[in-house]
This record gives C-alpha cells, sequence and structure tokens, in this order.
C-alpha cells in the first residue's frame, strides 16, 4: 500500500509504532546522515555525537559535553565549538582542489582566503590562520577594523595572503600600501573605480609599488538569496569599460606588472552548480583577455560562494546545494584551465573566499527546553451533561460542537472538521455581541481542540489522508518553549528564513511521542522556529520527546558556525551566550580547550549605554528609603539587593534554580 509523502515526513508512517524504536530510527528520521556529512551521528546511548574525522573511532558525546560544563558551573545555552571540524575542514577544502588540480594537470597551486566576517571571533579567525599554514591559506577582510585584525595576526607570516575587499576610503588603503611597505602580501581590490585613484595615490607618496587586484562586474547573474551579489547590477564590481580604463591608465604609468588579481563573487550560499560554471567562466575569459594584453596576473579570485547542504537534500533548495565540495572544486579548476590552455596562457593560482563552507560546521548551538504548552491537552467526554454542570441552557454553536465531536469517524472526518469550524466562528460572533458568556466559550475551546485532536488521531491511522486536514499536524502541534534567543543566535532563520538542522542531543534510543515548534524567550512573537528539515518538504513542525518533570531535555542547532554569532543582535538584551571549544584528546575522550563566558546582565546593560556603576547604588538608596519609611524589612532589602546584584555579575539567559 503506497505510504503518503506526508505522514511519512512526519514520522507517522514511516515508523511503525508497534515496533521498538532503535537509534537507526532517530538517524533516519532527523536526517543526520543527510546533513551531517560524517560529522553527526547517534550512539547506543541514544545521544547525538560528534566526529571531527567523520570516522567513527574517534567521537565526542554531545550530552557528555553538555554534562561536563554542567559540572563547571556553565549551564546551557551554549555554543560549542569543534576546532578539530574547522581543521578538517580546511584539509577537505584543500584535498577537494589538490585532487582537481591533479586530474586536469593544472600548472599553478590553489589557496582558500578566508573571509573573516564569517566569523571573525578572535579564537575562530586564529584557528582558521593556524589550521591554513600547511595549505598556505590566507585571510580575506571587507573593512578596516577587520584589516587592522589581520595585519596584527599576519605579524610573522608575511607571506600568507591578505584579500581586501569592501567600501575602501583614503585611510584604509593608506594603511594596506603601509602594510605592503612592511612587507605583507596584500592585495587591495578595486571594487570602485574610485579607488585606483587613492591605490595610486599613496604607492606614489610612500614609493611603493602595490599589487592590486580589480573586481568584476559579472554578466552572469547570481542564484538564490544572494542573487544581486552579481550580475549588472551588483553593488560592487567594475564594468568592462572601467576595467580598460583601469588597464590603461596603469600602462600609461608603466604598472601593469601591479595588475595582479582579477576576481569575482558570485553571491553566498549558490546552490546550482551551473552558476558556478557561468561565473567562473566569464571571469577566467576577463583574466585571458588582461593577461593577454600584458597585465601581470598572477591570481584568479572566485570569490565566496561555495554552499553548505543545511537540508541534506543535495538539491537547489535555497538551504541546499546540487553539488559537492569535490565537483565544485574540479569545476572551477577545469573551467580556467580550459580558457588558460585553449589562448595558451599560464595558468594563474586560483584563490577561493569560502567562508560558509569553512566555518558553518564546526559550531553547534545547545539549548534546553523550559517547558511546552499543548494544544491537545483539552479533554471532553463528549456527553453534555457530564462536559457542562452549569444550569444555564446550552446554545445551538455549543450543541453542533458536541455533536462533531461525537461523530468523528473514519468516513466523516472532513465533513465534522468544517462542522467544528463553522460552530466555533458562530460561538465567537456570539461572544463578541456580548451574546455569550465566558464560561461557554471555554466550553466551545475545549469542545474545538478535542474534536480537531481527535480527528488527527484518526487520519494517522490512515494511509492517505484527506488534502484539507494537512495543517492539522501542525495546528495541532505543540509549543516547546526554549532557553536561547533566534535574534542572538541564529539571526538567518529570522531574518532569512535559512533552515538549520535541529534535534534533540538525547533519548534517541525513544520514540518522540509529540510534535512542536520551538518558541525562544524573546518577547517577539517572531522568536520562533517553525521550519525544519526535511529531505522532500520543509517541516513545520519537530518530532519530540515528552518532557519530563526534574528531567533536562536538551535541544541543538547545528551547522551555526557561520554568519550567526556575529550577525545577532542584542533583542531583549540576550547577549552572547557562553561559547567552549572543545577538542579530541590524543589518548582518547576530549577535553576543553577555551571557555568563554556569556555576557552578563551587566555588560549588555553597558552596551545600551546604562552607566552599570550606579544601577546597584540607585536600588540601595531605595531600599534604605523603604527601611527607613517602614515599607520593607532589612532582612527584605538584603535579599532584593543581593538578588540585584547577582543578576547584574549573572548570566543573562535563564539558569536553573540555585545555579
Ligand atoms: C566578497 C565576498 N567574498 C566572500 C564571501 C563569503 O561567501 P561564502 O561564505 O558564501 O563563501 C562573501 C560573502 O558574501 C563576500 O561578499
Amino acid at each position: 500500500m503506497a505510504v503518503d509523502p506526508k505522514l511519512a515526513l512526519n514520522g507517522r508512517a514511516k515508523f511503525n509504532p508497534a515496533k521498538p524504536w532503535r537509534v537507526e530510527d532517530s538517524l533516519e528520521l532527523y536526517h543526520v546522515n543527510a546533513w551531517g556529512k560524517g560529522y553527526f551521528s547517534i550512539n547506543d546511548a541514544g545521544h547525538v555525537v560528534v566526529r571531527p574525522y567523520t570516522t567513527p573511532e574517534r567521537e565526542i558525546d554531545l550530552y557528555e559535553v553538555v554534562e561536563g560544563l554542567k559540572a563547571r558551573d556553565l549551564t546551557t545555552p551554549v555554543v560549542v565549538r569543534f576546532s578539530d571540524i574547522l581543521a578538517q575542514r580546511l584539509r577537505h577544502l584543500h584535498a577537494a582542489f589538490q585532487q582537481a588540480i591533479t586530474e586536469n594537470d593544472y600548472q599553478n597551486r590553489y589557496a582558500a582566503v578566508y573571509p573573516i566576517k564569517v566569523n571573525q571571533q578572535r579564537l575562530v579567525v586564529e584557528e582558521v590562520y593556524r589550521y591554513g599554514k600547511e595549505f598556505g591559506f590566507g585571510l580575506e577582510v571587507g573593512s578596516k577594523p577587520e584589516l587592522l585584525a589581520v595585519m596584527a595576526m599576519t605579524e610573522s607570516e608575511p607571506e600568507r595572503l591578505i584579500i581586501c575587499n569592501g567600501f575602501k576610503d583614503d585611510s584604509y588603503i593608506e594603511a594596506v600600501t603601509l602594510a605592503t611597505k612592511l612587507g605583507r602580501t596584500i592585495i587591495p581590490v578595486v571594487e570602485n573605480f574610485d579607488e585606483l585613484a587613492l591605490i595610486l595615490k599613496h604607492a606614489a607618496n610612500y614609493r611603493v609599488r602595490p599589487r592590486i587586484g580589480v573586481r568584476v562586474k559579472l554578466f552572469s547573474e547570481g542564484s538564490g538569496r544572494w542573487a544581486d551579489s552579481a550580475g549588472e547590477k551588483s553593488k560592487f564590481g567594475l564594468f568592462a569599460t572601467e576595467i580598460m580604463e583601469l588597464f590603461n591608465i596603469l600602462k600609461e604609468r608603466n604598472m601593469l606588472d601591479c595588475l595582479q588579481l582579477v576576481h569575482c563573487h558570485p553571491g553566498s550560499q549558490l546552490q546550482d552548480i551551473r552558476r558556478v560554471k557561468d561565473a567562473i567562466n566569464e571571469l577566467a575569459h576577463v583574466y585571458a583577455e588582461l593577461k593577454l594584453m600584458g597585465a601581470g596576473l598572477q591570481y584568479i579570485d572566485v570569490g565566496g560562494g561555495l554552499g553548505v547542504d543545511y537540508d541534506g537534500s543535495g538539491t537547489n533548495f535555497s538551504s541546499s546545494m546540487n553539488y559537492t565540495l569535490n565537483e565544485y572544486a574540479s569545476d572551477v579548476v577545469y573551467r580556467i584551465a580550459s580558457v588558460c590552455n585553449a589562448r595558451a596562457i599560464p595558468h594563474p593560482m586560483i584563490i577561493s573566499e569560502s567562508g560558509r563552507a569553512i566555518a558553518a560546521y564546526s559550531s553547534v548551538l545547545i539549548f534546553n527546553a523550559l517547558g511546552s504548552s499543548a494544544l491537545d491537552r483539552f479533554k471532553v467526554s463528549g456527553d453534555p451533561a457530564a462536559d457542562y454542570t452549569g444550569s444555564k441552557e446550552l446554545p445551538q454553536p455549543i450543541l453542533d460542537l458536541f455533536e462533531a465531536y461525537r461523530s468523528v469517524s473514519e468516513r466523516r472526518l472532513v465533513e465534522c472538521y468544517h462542522d467544528t469550524l463553522t460552530a466555533r466562528e458562530q460561538v465567537l460572533q456570539m461572544f463578541n455581541l456580548g451574546l455569550l458568556s465566558l464560561e461557554f466559550r471555554a466550553l466551545a475551546e475545549r469542545l474545538y481542540w478535542a474534536t480537531t485532536a481527535k480527528i488527527r488521531d484518526c487520519c494517522r491511522k490512515l494511509d492517505r489522508r484527506p488534502e484539507e486536514l494537512d495543517a492539522l499536524e501542525s495546528i495541532l502541534s505543540d509549543t516547546y518553549f526554549c532557553n536561547f534567543s533566534v535574534f542572538q543566535s541564529l539571526p538567518d532563520s529570522w531574518a532569512i528564513d535559512q533552515l538549520f538542522p535541529i534535534m534533540p542531543i538525547h533519548r534517541l534510543d525513544e520514540r518522540p511521542t509529540r510534535t512542536g515548534v520551538l518558541a525562544d524567550i524573546t518577547c517577539d512573537s517572531d522568536g520562533k522556529i517553525d521550519r525544519f528539515v526535511s529531505l522532500r518538504d520543509v517541516k513545520r513542525a519537530l518530532e519530540l520527546h515528552e518532557l519530563r518533570p526534574g528531567e533536562e531535555y536538551y535541544l541543538a542547532a547545528f551547522l551555526v558556525g557561520a554568519y550567526q554569532e556575529t550577525l545577532g543582535d542584542l533583542h531583549n538584551l540576550f547577549g552572547d551566550t557562553h561559547v567552549v571549544h572543545i577538542r579530541l584528546h590524543d589518548e582518547g575522550g576530549w577535553w576543553i580547550e577555551e571557555i568563554v563566558k556569556g555576557d552578563t546582565a551587566n555588560k549588555v546593560l553597558e552596551y545600551m549605554e546604562y552607566d552599570v556603576a550606579e544601577l546597584y547604588p540607585a536600588l540601595a538608596r531605595d531600599c534604605e528609603r523603604a527601611i527607613r519609611d517602614g515599607r520593607m524589612t532589612l532582612a527584605e532589602s538584603q535579599l532584593l539587593k543581593r538578588f540585584y546584584e547577582n543578576e547584574l555579575n549573572g548570566y543573562a539567559y535563564l539558569e536553573p534554580a540555585g545555579a
């Protein structure tokens, strides 16, 4: 019998309730192998494990990590960064290009330059820089502050490439020129034509022979959410006419050897490989033309865009990509090699500014559920005499609701649902006209939810669910209140509907019996997650376990290492979460390399310009006045002051009692 794919997606038909639940069922239900790419799995204890080397021999139990952090007074929410994954991503990137270089007999090398805007946290940039050393990888900056950070970091390794993108003013270019004088291998990329004059001015002033890059405004448009990064209307890049002008100016000044790099950025999270091919092909032809005209070009920089398969579907959906890392590398190298071979010019060094693909996998956000609310908790017997003990006559719409509840059967599911909707509508109209009491409205509410839950339960037993009732699973899904802020920790989920894989990190050897959406602790109704990964569609509710009193329930959002930490904001003054860096131990197990404590209330208030030194004294003064006037006892005032002081110095997120 055919299985309705939607039912399968909700984990109902596919996961036979009669069979005991196994860890493999959880792996399949949450699509772990699809999006985890070997970095994540589930162990026999039913806990999510992290496998930095994508092999089961060395793995880190995430639940154990949470317990270990708790023992160190670090409570969730916490961002856990796996430095070994970061290192492994760099290795994968290098290996993919190395393989493509060998296969295409490419006569030059490849280097990634990590765009630090993807995650500028010092510890992350330092790790990328350290692990990228053996492959000769560099860094990319897009602003003056980013340049200042990177200039200091490259102190002892001046040969590491620094690519400078973004808007550049006079002092930005001056700093780049002086960095060249200092010996850094630094290339400002001309993104707006005016920048050329500044480069030439400072080069003359400081007697520096600059390396110059030029960003090409591609005709081939990008794709997906960042499609506007390329194409004729893109914000950055030079038109062909401007490139010719730049070339002629350099030629006149006898500086053609300074024009060393051509650059493009076809957009972030390129989901379709065809866009990559088109962009690289166009850029390679610009390179070839300029090279043949006499420019000293040595590098071709293909920008960012290498995607991350967030939902694991391997499709050209916006949270996915229809190609692999190896295919990307192979296409880039092949396209450049073909153009250069056809024009008989030397192969340039290939640079990519891959950010997301380097950083995303290495961070996991772990948070705890604080409680849940279920709409199917409303129960009725269906007998008016038992469900209503008052003396008033029941209004007709309420009698209709009772009738609908009683007549739910496989044959009448859609009809009953429509009857229920109509009767509820009438109840609300009567209430708003003052014709129906709050008591009856409450009874109608219970009847409505009890009936829809009964219809949903009937649907679950069917092989094929009526289309009209498709939405019932998500309408009736629970809300799990979770200790994190979407705005601070998963801003792309809110701002651009980006999907992140989210699932419980334990109890995965146990059948999840509930479905729910996640609400965060901000006071914003947008602060929720109600779209979840699935291989065929977007799931509107996530399979979850029933909360047990007195027991923590932990969930995690995966692949959050790119863009989330620095784009996050302070909505409701929830600041940075705790961050820890976990490493594999050579002798087995794991250890904590770094602990960065999350923001205290004091710190976030300071960001908002509060004079934090004045907060406590103000409250203390008020307490003393309350004691003087007899409104408060000394003991009460001490209690309040202690609480206030502790909270000012405490974690901005919710903490378990006594923490
Ligand atoms: C110029 C430039 N380079 C590189 C990147 C990084 O892109 P991604 O993270 O998609 O690799 C970006 C981001 O949009 C960018 O604007």
